[in-house]
C-alpha cells in the first residue's frame, strides 16, 4: 500500500469544516484517484469546544498553528486561517520551512506576500498552491498554469466578488438603491468582517494580481491594481446603461499594453449579450483570451463551503498525484517586474451628466467632447423636468485621459447640473 498523504489543517471555518466532509465522506474515492490514502492528521483552531458541522475528535490538535507546522507526522499543510499577516504568514513560512507542502486558500497574504513566498516554497523544495483563493470552487488557476500553459494570454478579466455582483444584480431586479441592497446583503451574512475588502473592490483585486501573475509571468503588484469600489454606482446609471444594452459589473481586467501591466477593478459597462454581462447574483465569472485557445469562459460558485472547499481539495489531489507546478507557473525567479501602465488602453465610455435646460447646453457638452478629441457614438437625452435635462452619451474609444480631460471641460461649461458620471464600456 502506499503511504498516505498527512493533512494538517489550520483553520476550521467555512472552508476548513468543508475540507473535513469531503474528506472523511469521498476518502476511497480519493484514495482511488490519487494513487494512495489522503488522510488528516492534525487540525488546529482558535476555539477547541466550539460546535462544528463535522466531527474533528479523531485528529490531534494543536492550539498554536505555528505547532501545527512543525509536526513530524505532516505531509502537506492547509492555511485555512485567513488575513494578510499575522498567524497565517507565520503558519506559511515555519510549515515551508519544515518541509511541508502547502495549499492555502488566502488571497491577502499571497496578494502581499506572494513572491517572497513561491520563493521561499522554491528554496526548500516545497510547493505552495492557491486555487481556492481565486474565484472559489472554478478551477481558474489549474486552467491558467496547465491547460493553458502553451498560450500567450492577451486578457484576463472576471467578476470575483459574488457580493458585490450581488448587491449589482439585485439593485436592478429589485430597483433598490445600493445602501438599502448593502443593508440586505450584511443581514444575509455575504459582506467580509470588513465590508470594504468586498465593495471596496480589494478582494477581487487581490484576486486579479494573483491572476495577471500567472498569465503574464510577472511578479505580483497588488499595489499596482487600479482600484474602484461599487459604492458610487447608482440605480440610475444600472437602468440607463441597460436601456443602452450593458449591464455594470465590479470587473477586473488584467492585460499587457505596450505601456505596460494593466490592471483594474472597477465598475465598468459590459454587453448584456455576453456571459459576463448575464452573471446574476453571487455567482464569479472569469474570462481568459488566449493567443492560441481564443476566448473561454468560466463559471461558477465564489465562495461557500462546499466550492472553495472542493479547490483546497483539488491542490491536495495534485500533491497526492506527484503534480508539483510552481506557484505562479514558473520559477519565482524568472517571474518579470512589468512596469505599471498608468494611463489604461482605449475604450468606449459611458457618460450621464443632468444639464440645465437652455439653448446651447447640449452643444457646448459636444464641443468639449471634440476639444478632447473624443467621438461620439451614440447620444440620449431623457424625459425632464423644467429646468434640468438628464443626458447619456456612448463615445467611441478614448483614453481615460481624454475622458478626465472632457470631464474638466464639461465643469467648465456652466451648464451641467451635479457630477457627471463616466464608466469605462469593456468590449468583448
Ligand atoms: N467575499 C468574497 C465574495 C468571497 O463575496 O466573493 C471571498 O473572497
Amino acid at each position: 500500500m502506499p503511504s498516505p498523504l498527512r493533512l494538517a489543517i489550520a483553520g476550521l471555518g467555512t472552508v476548513g469544516i468543508g475540507v473535513v466532509k469531503i474528506v472523511q465522506t469521498n476518502g476511497e474515492m480519493l484514495a482511488r484517484r490519487a494513487g494512495r490514502p489522503v488522510e488528516i492528521v492534525a487540525v488546529c483552531a482558535s476555539s477547541r469546544s466550539k460546535k462544528r458541522s463535522a466531527d474533528v475528535s479523531a485528529y490531534a490538535w494543536e492550539d498554536d498553528p505555528v505547532a501545527l507546522a512543525r509536526r513530524d507526522d505532516v505531509d502537506v499543510v492547509l492555511e485555512l486561517i485567513g488575513g494578510e499577516n499575522g498567524a497565517a504568514k507565520a503558519l506559511v513560512e515555519t510549515a515551508l520551512k519544515n518541509g511541508k507542502d502547502v495549499v492555502t486558500a488566502n488571497k491577502a497574504l499571497l496578494a502581499h506576500h506572494g513572491n517572497a513566498l513561491a520563493a521561499l516554497a522554491e528554496a526548500n523544495g516545497r510547493v505552495l498552491r492557491f486555487e481556492a483563493a481565486v474565484a472559489g470552487g472554478i478551477p481558474v488557476i489549474k486552467a491558467l498554469t496547465e491547460g493553458l500553459a502553451a498560450n500567450r494570454i492577451r486578457r484576463v478579466m472576471g467578476v470575483m466578488n459574488g457580493t458585490c455582483n450581488y448587491i449589482l444584480t439585485r439593485m436592478e431586479s429589485a430597483g433598490l438603491p445600493y445602501d438599502v441592497v448593502f443593508e440586505e446583503a450584511r443581514k444575509l451574512g455575504y459582506l467580509e468582517a470588513d465590508p470594504n475588502l468586498d465593495v471596496g473592490g480589494i478582494d477581487a483585486g487581490h484576486k486579479l494580481s494573483l491572476l495577471s501573475a500567472i498569465a503574464f509571468g510577472t511578479r505580483v503588484d497588488f499595489d499596482s491594481v487600479q482600484l474602484q469600489g461599487i459604492g458610487s454606482v447608482s440605480i440610475d446609471d444600472i437602468r440607463l446603461a441597460r436601456d443602452m444594452g450593458y449591464a455594470i459589473k465590479l470587473l477586473g481586467v488584467s492585460q499587457m499594453t505596450g505601456r505596460g501591466l494593466e490592471q483594474r477593478m472597477t465598475p465598468c459597462l459590459v454587453p448584456e449579450t455576453h456571459p459576463l454581462g448575464q452573471l446574476q447574483g453571487g455567482t464569479n465569472m472569469v474570462v481568459i483570451e488566449g493567443e492560441s485557445v481564443g476566448q473561454i469562459v468560466l463559471r461558477g460558485a465564489g465562495a461557500g463551503e462546499g466550492p472553495t472547499a472542493s479547490a483546497v481539495m483539488g491542490d491536495v489531489m495534485d500533491i497526492a498525484r506527484g503534480l508539483r507546478v510552481k506557484t505562479f507557473g514558473q520559477p519565482a525567479e524568472t517571474l518579470t517586474d512589468a512596469p505599471p501602465a498608468v494611463v489604461s488602453a482605449g475604450a468606449p465610455w459611458y457618460l450621464r451628466m443632468t444639464l440645465l435646460d437652455k439653448p446651447g447646453a447640449l452643444a457646448k457638452i459636444a464641443t468639449a467632447l471634440g476639444d478632447a478629441g473624443i467621438s461620439i457614438d451614440r447620444m440620449r437625452q431623457y424625459t425632464h423636468d423644467d429646468a434640468h435635462a438628464p443626458v447619456l452619451i456612448v463615445t467611441h474609444k478614448a483614453s481615460s485621459d481624454d475622458i478626465a480631460l472632457a470631464l474638466e471641460r464639461f465643469r467648465e461649461t456652466g451648464v451641467l447640473v451635479g457630477e457627471p458620471v463616466a464608466m469605462r464600456i469593456e468590449e468583448m
